[in-house]
């Protein structure tokens, strides 16, 4: 019977928890081993159809230490390595920098969609994957596919933006481009999705997500101006390309007028109050959704 692995390796977004330049609340709360708020890395889900071979979702910053901590992904050879392939959603830092991580020789492949490619291709620092061992797979939208044996997935666009370093005239925030994407996993009768970016929920996406069994969803922030608020920064979350958790527009109250069987908030900011008991997590909880944590996994089988 089919059955499938999500690992959260790293549940904050970009910059982690603590932020190495950040004093907000739960900055300082993560760095004090009293708190109850244990540190946390950047974005990245490992997906494993068999517990041996695995794909990771976006490489991180933190990706050395997040397959240090994860036993399943550490080499069981001389070299060898039980990351099999790398897709990215995005080309934002904290979901690519990890591949120069992954440099050393060794064979795996990359899935990307073309826009994504590019990024990649026209930043050279990339080059130091070797094309011979790293193969690397453009792949369209809404084509399924075999990021390895077993495990059947397709990449949707969803409301985004370009990267942060690629801001020029033209942010395409809000448009649904292959700039960033979403990943769907169909495990025979079952559907899960994987959505850390995302800027709106337009009908057609929540069209998507109606009756999914498992959805890992972007909860960068949880009101729209709060990094405004914390006084570390000037932009909303929207102006990101992250929908805000609560209000009007926000993901609590899209995904809720959704049938979907779990729902994980990741991609998490260090500036969000859910990270910490409190109201904002009450109210997340108490409309049945999980705040993701690494080395959090949720395994989802087929019924038949
Ligand atoms: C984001 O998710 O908005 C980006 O990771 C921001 C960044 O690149 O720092
Ligand atoms: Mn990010
Ligand atoms: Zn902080």
């Amino acid at each position: 019977m089919a059955q499938v692995r999500f690992l959260v390796l790293g549940a904050a977004a970009g910059g982690g928890l603590p932020q190495w330049n950040c004093g907000c609340a739960n900055c300082c709360a993560a760095r004090d081993p009293a708190s109850g708020l244990k540190p946390q890395t950047q974005s990245s889900l490992a997906v494993s159809p068999d517990g041996e071979r695995w794909v990771v979702f976006n490489a991180s910053p933190d990706i050395r230490a997040q397959i240090e901590r994860n036993a399943c992904l550490h080499p069981r050879a001389i070299r060898d390595s039980p990351i099999r392939s790398v897709v990215v959603t995005n080309g934002d830092i904290d979901h690519i920098t990890g591949l120069l991580t992954l440099r050393e020789k060794q064979p795996f492949a990359l899935f990307a969609t073309a826009a994504l490619m590019e990024t990649l291709g026209q930043n050279p620092v990339f080059q130091v994957l070797d094309p011979a061992l790293v193969r690397q797979r453009t792949v369209g939208l809404d084509m399924p596919f075999s990021p390895l044996d077993g495990l059947e997935i397709r990449l949707f666009a969803v409301p985004g933006k370009v990267p942060l370093y690629l801001e020029g005239s033209d942010l395409k925030l809000g448009q649904e481009t292959d700039d960033t994407v979403g990943v769907e996993f169909r495990i025979g009768d079952r559907r899960a999705y994987y959505i850390p970016g995302c800027g709106s929920m337009p009908a057609t996406l929540a069209q998507r997500l109606e009756g999914a069994d498992l959805v890992f969803f972007d909860g960068t922030v949880f009101e729209d101006d709060e990094m405004i608020l914390a006084g570390v920064g000037q932009k909303t979350g929207r102006r990101m390309g992250h929908m805000p958790i609560n209000g009007d527009g926000g993901s609590l109250a899209a995904l809720s007028a959704l049938s979907i069987g779990r729902k994980v908030y990741v991609h998490i900011n260090n500036t969000n109050p859910i990270w910490r008991a409190g109201p904002e997590r009450d109210q997340v909880e108490a409309q049945g959704f999980e705040v993701g944590h690494d080395g959090m996994e949720v395994t989802l089988a087929a019924h038949s």
